[in-house]
């Protein structure tokens, strides 16, 4: 059984028996508070960016857990030198894990370090396909990755302000056409409060692609 949970703004867990990845472990100063760092078991850590709300836990999950952190070369060699085990990626580049690949994806965010660029993410988990977009704008090569890979889960950013915001993130659904959206980095702080109940209607009538609203806390069954 392959599992998501979802630890607030952009943080997830997917897990498949013995193998557990996290996307950017915002954990400690997450406003959300739905996990304690010392509970949390994973194998690898995935980090989009290094703004202190998506690399947040990382280096001190990674070491607490002997995991390794798969990400640019630039936040892997941050990673790397804090002493964590790392596997340094790129834009554009893919590599076979022991539960499936990763592709890095452009992202049209900043890079939080010293010469480095966002990115997303698109891994195949023993057999599910799954987009996690990280903060990004709407961009048209979005058209490109649903192309590329058979997405069955886009995680996309709706929070606005920082990132895509509802409407925009609608269009991205368009162009990836992926079989379920989860939306993101969403009602952390005021400033990115959003209505997913809005988004999810809005997305269902034009699209007719299903959204799944998945609560800080919540686990879901993939
Ligand atoms: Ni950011
Ligand atoms: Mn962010």
């Amino acid at each position: 059984m392959t599992s998501l949970k979802f630890l607030g703004h952009a943080c997830f867990q997917l897990t498949h028996d013995n193998v557990s990845i996290l996307f950017d472990p915002f954990i400690t100063d997450n406003p959300f508070k739905v996990a304690q760092l010392q509970d949390i078991q994973c194998n690898y850590i995935l980090v989009s960016h290094g703004h202190f709300d998506h690399l947040g836990d990382a280096i001190e999950l990674a070491k607490q857990n002997n995991a390794t952190i798969i990400s640019t070369a630039e936040i892997a060699g941050l990673c790397g030198k804090e002493g964590c085990q790392t596997h340094a990626m790129h834009i554009g580049g893919k590599h076979t894990f022991d539960f499936g690949y990763v592709r890095i994806t452009p992202a049209f965010h900043g890079a939080g370090v010293e010469g480095g660029h966002a990115c997303g993410f698109i891994i195949n988990f023993f057999g599910r396909i799954i987009y996690f977009a990280g903060d990004t704008s709407l961009f048209g090569d979005m058209a490109l990755l649903g192309r590329l890979e058979k997405i069955d889960y886009a995680l996309l950013p709706i929070g606005d302000n920082f990132t895509m915001g509802p409407s925009d993130a609608v269009e991205a659904a368009a162009m990836l056409k992926p079989q379920t959206v989860i939306p993101m980095h969403y009602n952390t702080w005021p400033v990115i409060a959003q209505s997913p109940l809005e988004y999810k209607n809005t997305i269902e009538d034009r699209l007719n692609i299903p959204v799944n609203i998945v609560n800080p806390g919540e686990t879901i069954n993939l």
